[in-house]
C-alpha cells in the first residue's frame, strides 16, 4: 500500500491510474457518441479539472471548443451574502452545446451555481461531466450526463484535487487515512 504524507495529513493509494484512465476513455467514448455533428464548447472548471480535461479532451474526435472558467467567491456588502461570479468565460454561448468538465460533486452546491450562471447565457442545452461523484454527500438535484468514477464520502487528493493546496499534480488519486 502506497501512503503519501502532504502537510499535517496522510494519504493511501485509492484510484491507480490506469484505472483513472479507462474511466476517462469509457467518458470520453460517451461524449464522442452523443455530440455526433455538433461542435461543443467545454468549460473547464478551474481548479481542480484541469487534468481531467487535458486527458479527456485527447481522447475526443470532434470538432469543440475550450474554455477554462472560475467561480470567484466575493463578499457583498453583506458579508453573510456570499456571491459565486462566473469570470474567465471569453465565448459567446448563446444557442452553444456547453459540457461543463469538473473534477469532483460533493454536495453538488458549486455545480447549482455554476449551472445558474451559465443559464443566463441562453445555451442551447448544457451537460456536466465529472471525473468524480460522491453520492452520498449529494444534497442538490440536477442531471448528471457523465461520471467517470463514484467514491464514497472519503476526503481524496490528487489528478487534480488538492488538501491545502498541495498534491493537485500526482496521476493517482489518494483518500486520507483517518487519524
Ligand atoms: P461541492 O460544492 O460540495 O459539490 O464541492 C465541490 C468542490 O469541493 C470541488 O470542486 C472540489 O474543489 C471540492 N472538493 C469536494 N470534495 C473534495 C475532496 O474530497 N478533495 C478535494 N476537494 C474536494
Ligand atoms: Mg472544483
Amino acid at each position: 500500500m502506497t501512503n503519501i504524507t502532504l502537510k499535517d495529513k496522510s494519504f493511501s493509494l485509492s484510484i491507480p491510474s490506469e484505472e483513472i484512465q479507462k474511466s476517462i476513455a469509457r467518458v470520453a467514448e460517451e461524449i464522442t457518441n452523443d455530440m455526433n455533428g455538433k461542435t461543443p464548447v467545454f468549460l473547464v472548471i478551474l481548479n481542480g479539472a484541469f487534468m481531467f480535461a487535458s486527458d479527456l479532451l485527447k481522447k475526443l474526435d470532434m470538432d469543440c471548443e475550450v474554455s477554462f472558467v472560475k467561480l470567484a467567491s466575493y463578499s457583498g456588502t453583506s458579508t453573510t451574502n456570499q456571491v459565486k461570479q462566473l469570470i474567465g468565460l471569453n465565448e459567446d454561448l448563446k444557442g452553444r452545446h456547453v459540457v461543463i468538465l469538473e473534477d469532483i460533486i460533493d454536495t453538488g452546491i458549486t455545480m447549482e451555481h455554476m449551472l445558474e450562471q451559465l443559464n443566463k447565457f441562453g445555451p442551447a442545452d448544457i451537460r456536466i461531466a465529472t471525473f468524480l461523484l460522491k453520492p452520498d454527500a449529494l444534497i442538490k438535484v440536477f442531471d448528471i450526463h457523465y461520471v467517470g468514477i463514484r467514491i464514497p464520502n472519503d476526503f481524496i487528493v490528487g489528478y487534480g484535487l488538492d488538501y491545502d493546496g498541495l498534491g493537485r499534480n500526482l496521476k493517482d488519486v489518494y483518500k486520507i487515512i483517518p487519524e
